[in-house]
């Protein structure tokens, strides 16, 4: 099952999923840090799936998506009646997942009104629903997962310190996807198998230029990036091979020179010279003193750009 599989041939992937395998076989609270589209709930349904709890409920809720005056119900439930709107009896989350597991994505999202009643809940495994006075029990495992630094959130004040050891019992980091370029093409393989079927293409294979690409590219959004990427690549492709061009769409977020163009004169007009003089020294420091890519990012050849540096007596 895909939803469940850690794919990817890292010694970085290996080690995930010997760590989901373990931590999986206990009841211990998981915080998963990683970036956007790194596959941290991915890892979190890999956990419950190791977990005495698979067979139970896998309660996914994203705390970043739900409104401040919603989030207590939407956690503990309420009754009928409880508040304006309440028109039926709603059970809450962590009565859903009695039993299994309750993911809190984004969970530096929560109120601080809301992470004083969730460390209680916690420690006490009882609560009250909105507007009832029948104290609920539950038997839920807690896994989390953050995009934000939680320790920094924690030292400006904005998370409770004494929630955040409470849910950091064990961490998990996943890495970013760049810095394993072998679950690139091992993920790309998988992918392309995938929309083959999806799509009923037949692509087998990438151009030597196209893998090439892929592995230079920065994959800000990750593994969902890479996804969407090769989804769009398999179904646009001609025969069996991915081509560069398949993929032109995501250079086309690369960035690009910006033309001179953007230099506008000002009315009052500029002193051109002392333009050029700091424009050059900038591009000395960006290039960290080497004057050939400084030559490149001015586009000039290293020859104009050392007489210009006499000239200036830079
Ligand atoms: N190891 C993996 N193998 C196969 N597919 C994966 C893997 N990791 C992630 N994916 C896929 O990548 C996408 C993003 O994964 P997921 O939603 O778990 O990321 P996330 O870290 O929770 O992202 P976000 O921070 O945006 O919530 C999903 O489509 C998922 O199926
Ligand atoms: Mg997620």
């Amino acid at each position: 099952n895909a939803e469940i599989q850690l794919i990817g041939s890292s010694e970085i992937v290996r080690k995930l999923r010997e760590e989901v395998k373990v931590i999986g076989a206990t009841d211990v609270t998981v915080l998963i840090e990683g970036e956007t589209g790194v596959g941290k709930e991915v890892a979190a349904r890999a956990i419950h799936a190791h977990s005495q709890r698979a067979e139970r409920p896998f309660i996914a809720i994203n705390c970043a998506a739900i409104p401040r005056a919603l989030f207590e119900s939407e956690l503990f439930g309420h009754k009928k009646g409880a508040f304006t709107g309440a028109d039926s009896d709603q059970p809450g989350k962590f009565r859903l997942a009695h039993g299994g597991t309750l993911f809190l994505d984004e969970v530096g999202e929560i109120p601080r009104e809301i992470q004083s009643k969730l460390l209680r809940v916690l420690e006490e495994k009882t609560f009250y629903p909105l507007g009832s006075n029948t104290l609920v029990h539950v038997d839920v495992r807690i896994i989390c997962a953050t995009n934000a630094d939680l320790s920094k959130l924690v030292e400006e004040g904005k998370f409770r310190r004494d929630l955040y050891f409470r849910l950091n019992v064990y961490t998990l980091k996943i890495p970013p996807l760049r810095e394993r370029p072998e679950d690139i093409l091992s993920l790309t393989k998988y992918f392309i198998k995938m929309y083959n079927l999806k799509f009923s293409k037949s692509v087998r294979s990438l151009t030597p230029e196209a893998k090439a690409l892929l592995l230079e590219l920065p994959w800000k959004g990750n593994i969902r990036e890479l996804r969407n990427t090769i989804e769009r690549a398999v179904l646009f492709a001609k025969g069996k091979q991915i081509r560069k061009e398949d993929l032109a769409f995501v250079e086309a977020h690369q960035p690009v020179r910006r033309p001179a163009s953007v230099f506008e004169l000002p009315e009052e007009g500029i002193d051109l010279e002392e333009l050029e003089k700091n424009l050059i020294k900038q591009a000395l420091e960006m290039a960290k003193y080497n004057k050939t890519r400084a030559a490149r990012l001015l586009n000039i050849s290293p020859p104009t750009l050392y007489y210009r540096l006499q000239k200036y007596g830079l």
